[in-house]
């Protein structure tokens, strides 16, 4: 183990409270409220219409990099990432048989989402280039022409025709619950919705799915509501109460969520280091998991679409860099931790958070991007291992935050994530927090993994277990460094380790097979 004791010493700022043990303990057996099994594709994407041809390519130019990628998530967990792709651009798309291209964009709003979008038979060609990979498609219910339900259908069957026995499922229009006083008269409600919802459902179900040779079921196939805005009076509970499973189509429940938009006040520390912003960002989808699960306990509830900044652009500053890898982590895990089965971590090109940027963009090459990192991370502490379940540790900080990963039931991993911000600008040294972590008698040894980076504000220099990931000349996802597993000293049954500020460790407790 790294000794950080004589830095600790001879600073003179921000030491004395480090002079206190955080301790961590949870139990060896997994306590009651630990998560259920966590399903192993839980850190999974979302790709908006107008961006996902960038992301996946046609059928003569794949899109490598992000096949590499994806494959990365596969690798680590055994499980495919699932791909939603959907987004306001996919409620305004109409389909072209004669355009030639994939997608034609018309002017874009300001927050980067175009008003028109047009495809092309090309642009399903992306589907092609995930193989494996579970996909949710989502059609048109804002278009209100005479032919927007033949337009979903023809998308619907499109989509089907190379997603093929991928398919989890349709979603149906995006967060309807912006819908009112924009595309919909002022008065529509969640009863309007689930009516409207209902008659397309029905009709793909009757026209794209029925009869289909792959297996899928033709009737419950559907991921509904996808609202994002809470305070709006759209709810999970109102949605169930108006019928939207009354016809049984309803598989998963998706809701939207961003922690913040490009507001003025938004800031690293503040905003997304900060474990109490974290959790209140989630545990405010527990009515609505309530809501779900007393309407039909096999529903899964998820966010199929979700990140930082629903304004998307221009907060690279606080959204790329190293600090948003850390909230990543926590945001990640907090969710698993409240039972939500899967987050679809939406991706755009110019995106301020985006983890990837897949094609030539704004005079730079493709790259991996700093948010990357915390996904990473997360997709190794789910790992292989069939029945995982997760527990946090409440510590009581918003600066701190904990976990304990379980296999079969017996504490496998500890998560733990330093949010106190500092840059290598910062005029002071890097402070670190000790942790004094109990071990339970079974565990002979153990390894620390650290995501480390030279400060929040970093682009560059990041690294999980010593391994770093960037696009490399011949268009693929390249890997470099060296795999760094500390091997930690226990004594009795704690273990000491420092975390320096600004720092995500995963510790695995090792024991006799
Ligand atoms: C998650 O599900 C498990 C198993 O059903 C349950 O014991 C636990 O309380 C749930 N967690 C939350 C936060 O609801
Ligand atoms: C469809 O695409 C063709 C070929 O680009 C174009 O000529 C035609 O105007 C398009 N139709 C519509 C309705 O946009
Ligand atoms: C496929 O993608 C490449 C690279 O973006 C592009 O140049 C080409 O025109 C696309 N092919 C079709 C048929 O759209
Ligand atoms: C149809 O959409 C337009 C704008 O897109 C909207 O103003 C209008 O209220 C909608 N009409 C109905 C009946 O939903
Ligand atoms: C952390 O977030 C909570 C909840 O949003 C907020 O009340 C608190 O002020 C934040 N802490 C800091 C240091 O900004
Ligand atoms: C979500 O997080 C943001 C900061 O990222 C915070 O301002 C906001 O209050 C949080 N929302 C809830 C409901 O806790
Ligand atoms: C880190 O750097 C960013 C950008 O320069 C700055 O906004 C922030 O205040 C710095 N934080 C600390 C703790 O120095
Ligand atoms: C990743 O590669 C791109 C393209 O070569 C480069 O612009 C970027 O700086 C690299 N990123 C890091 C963190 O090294």
């Amino acid at each position: 183990m790294r000794s950080w004791a004589p830095v600790l010493l001879c600073s003179s700022v921000s030491t004395a409270a480090l002079l206190r043990n955080v301790e961590i303990r949870t139990p060896e057996r997994v306590p009651n409220g630990a998560s259920n099994p966590v399903e192993h594709d839980f850190a999974s994407f979302s790709l908006p219409f107008h961006f996902f041809p960038d992301y996946a390519g046609n059928k003569s130019h794949p899109n490598l990099f992000s096949r590499d990628i994806v494959n990365l998530f596969f690798e680590k967990t055994g499980a495919h990432p699932h791909i939603r792709v959907g987004g306001t651009s996919g409620d305004r798309t109409i389909y072209n048989a004669s355009q030639t291209q994939s997608i034609v964009l018309s002017k874009e709003y300001d927050n980067g989402i175009p008003i028109e979008v047009t495809v092309g038979e090309v642009f399903f060609e992306g589907f092609d280039n995930f193989p494996g990979t579970p996909w949710t498609f989502q059609v048109n219910l804002a278009n209100n022409k005479s032919n927007a339900l033949e337009n979903a259908l023809t998308e619907a069957k499109i989509a089907l025709s190379h997603i093929k026995e991928n398919l989890v499922a349709f979603e149906i229009g995006n967060e309807p619950d912006l819908y009112p006083g924009d595309v919909r008269p002022s008065n529509y409600n969640t009863a309007d919705y689930v009516k409207e919802w209902t008659h397309y459902a029905n009709a793909i179900s009757r026209h794209v799915l029925q009869g289909n040779p792959y297996g899928l079921d033709s009737w419950k196939l559907f991921q509904a509501l996808t609202f994002v805005f809470k305070p709006d009076g759209f709810t999970t509970a109102d949605a169930f109460k108006d019928g939207i499973d009354k016809t049984g189509h309803v598989k998963t429940v998706s809701q939207h969520q961003y922690a913040a938009g490009n507001q003025g006040w938004v800031r690293l520390q503040n905003s997304f280091m900060n474990h109490t912003a974290i959790a209140g960002n989630l545990t405010q989808y527990i009515p609505d998991m309530e809501a779900t699960k007393a309407a039909d306990p096999g529903i899964e509830f998820l966010l199929g679409e979700t990140n930082s900044d629903y304004v998307n652009l221009g907060m690279n500053q606080v959204e790329g860099v190293f600090g948003s890898s850390l909230w990543l982590v926590d945001y990640l895990l907090y969710g698993m931790s409240l039972n939500i089965s899967r987050f679809n971590l939406i991706q755009g090109t110019n995106f301020g958070y985006a983890g990837w940027v897949p094609v030539p963009y704004n005079g730079q090459d493709p790259q991996v991007r700093p948010p990357l990192y915390g996904q990473i991370l997360v997709a190794d502490v789910i790992g292989h291992h069939r029945d995982v379940q997760i527990a946090p540790v409440h510590l009581g900080r918003w600066d701190l935050s904990a976990y304990g990963v379980y296999q079969s039931g017996i504490l496998s991993k500890y998560v733990v994530v330093n949010f106190d911000e500092w840059n290598s600008t910062t005029h002071y040294p890097r402070p670190s927090q000790r942790f004094e972590f109990h071990v339970p008698s079974g565990v002979h040894a153990a390894e620390a993994k650290r995501l480390t980076g030279p400060g929040a504000s970093s682009t560059s220099d990041i690294s999980w277990g010593g391994i770093s990931w960037n696009w490399t000349a011949d268009g693929r996802l390249g890997q470099h460094g060296a795999e760094n597993a500390e091997r930690l000293h226990i004594q009795g049954k704690k273990l000491l380790l420092e975390v320096p500020s600004t720092q995500a460790v995963v510790i695995d407790l090792l024991r006799k097979k």
